[in-house]
């Protein structure tokens, strides 16, 4: 059933915990309540809003939320191997990472306690651990506003790559995920080549999936603040990709700073946020209500009662400082509205 708010607190509904209200907030279990309300409502702005993880509402946002509540999982086809199963919008991530570790599913243990509702993983491709959602699915089924039906995209058609997607460029504003259909297997594949994985697994044991999800529940516990307790959307900022130039520019001056390659990119590097903000001194740094968390710099916290507008105008400080310093611009990587 569709149920429609208006005025309504969004303290509960975004992971910063700022009080901003929104004027319309649409929840709907399913296509055809969506598609009978964009008729008659016509709204000429909208948002979706899944489970607020990676929103900073930075004022009170005047049109339309869209919240989607059909969490249904079904598993489509099971050869043996390989599992296809579609999974919608509203179901919690990390309740559906727990499913497939539970039921021998390889595919994406290493995004476990990823705070996301499935329908929004996509939107940003989220990553962890040298692991990506983008390699898990197969398909997305979304509501086309402009069309007012039902589209389903394959994955390559997603425009996938680091924190990036179709849904944030050409489809922003025309596009309501309804489902992703994601592809996993029985085959063993762990990956552990990121950071402290491999030593975390071990410890447990080998790499089991169970273990692979303990070790990795384990390293986000110990380096990222729940939000249930402080309020924080996991990394603010994207890692920066910059010429390659400027990557040894700074390696010459920064001997141990953190630097990747990109795949298929010998142009330039990936430099670690984090890295930037801590050697920027900000690690810890709080002004009023909102401050860089002190054992993973990337990530913004609101200490209680801070206001979008105050979380914005200190990431655009932690932006300069950086900037000052390095030379290197950061962006945010949640979505500001
Ligand atoms: N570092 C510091 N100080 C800090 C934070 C990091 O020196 O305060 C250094 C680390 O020592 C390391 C490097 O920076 O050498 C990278 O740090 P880390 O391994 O913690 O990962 P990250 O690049 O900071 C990214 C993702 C995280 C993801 C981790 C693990 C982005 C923007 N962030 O963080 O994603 O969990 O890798 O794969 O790509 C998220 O998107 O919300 C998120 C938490």
């Amino acid at each position: 059933m569709k149920r429609i708010y208006n005025n309504i607190n969004l303290e509960k509904r975004n992971s910063f915990g700022v009080k901003q209200e929104a004027r319309t907030l649409v929840e709907f279990d399913t296509a055809e309540e969506l598609k009978s309300y964009l008729e008659e409502a016509k709204p000429s702005k909208w948002y979706v809003l899944g489970a607020g993880n990676n929103t900073l509402f930075t004022a009170d946002y005047d049109g339309v939320l869209f919240a989607p509540t059909a969490s249904s999982r079904t598993i489509l086809e099971d050869d043996g191997e390989s599992v296809v199963v579609r999974v919608e919008a509203a179901h919690d991530w990390d309740e559906f990472v727990a499913w497939s570790v539970d039921n021998g599913l390889w595919g994406i243990e290493n995004l476990s306690a990823i705070p996301s509702s499935v329908g929004a993983a996509p939107v940003q491709n989220i990553g962890a651990y040298g692991a990506e959602v983008k390699d898990a699915i197969t398909a997305i089924d979304y509501f086309d506003v402009d069309k007012m039906e039902v589209v389903r995209i394959k994955c390559e058609e997603c425009g996938f790559g680091y924190r990036e997607s179709v849904f944030k460029h050409e489809l922003r504003g025309v596009a309501i995920i309804l489902a992703v259909e994601f592809k996993l297997h029985r085959t063993p594949t762990p990956n552990l080549g990121y950071g402290d994985v491999i030593k975390e697994v071990e410890a447990r044991g080998g790499a089991t999936l169970k273990n692979i999800r303990e070790a990795i529940c384990a390293i986000r516990a110990s380096k990222l603040p729940d939000p249930k307790v402080l309020g924080n959307a996991g990394s603010f900022f994207k890692n920066p990709i910059v010429p390659r130039i400027v990557a040894e520019r700074l390696l010459n001056e920064y001997p141990s700073m953190p630097c990747y390659t990109v795949p298929n990119r010998d142009d330039v590097m990936k430099l670690a946020a984090g890295w930037l903000i801590d050697q920027s001194g900000l690690k810890g740094y709080r002004e009023g209500h909102v401050g860089v968390h002190d054992r993973q710099a990337l990530v913004l916290v609101n200490h209680g009662g801070a206001t979008g507008g105050e979380m914005l105008h200190f990431a655009e400080f932690v932006c300069s400082v950086v900037k000052g310093k390095f030379g290197v611009e950061i962006a945010p990587e949640v979505n500001i509205l």
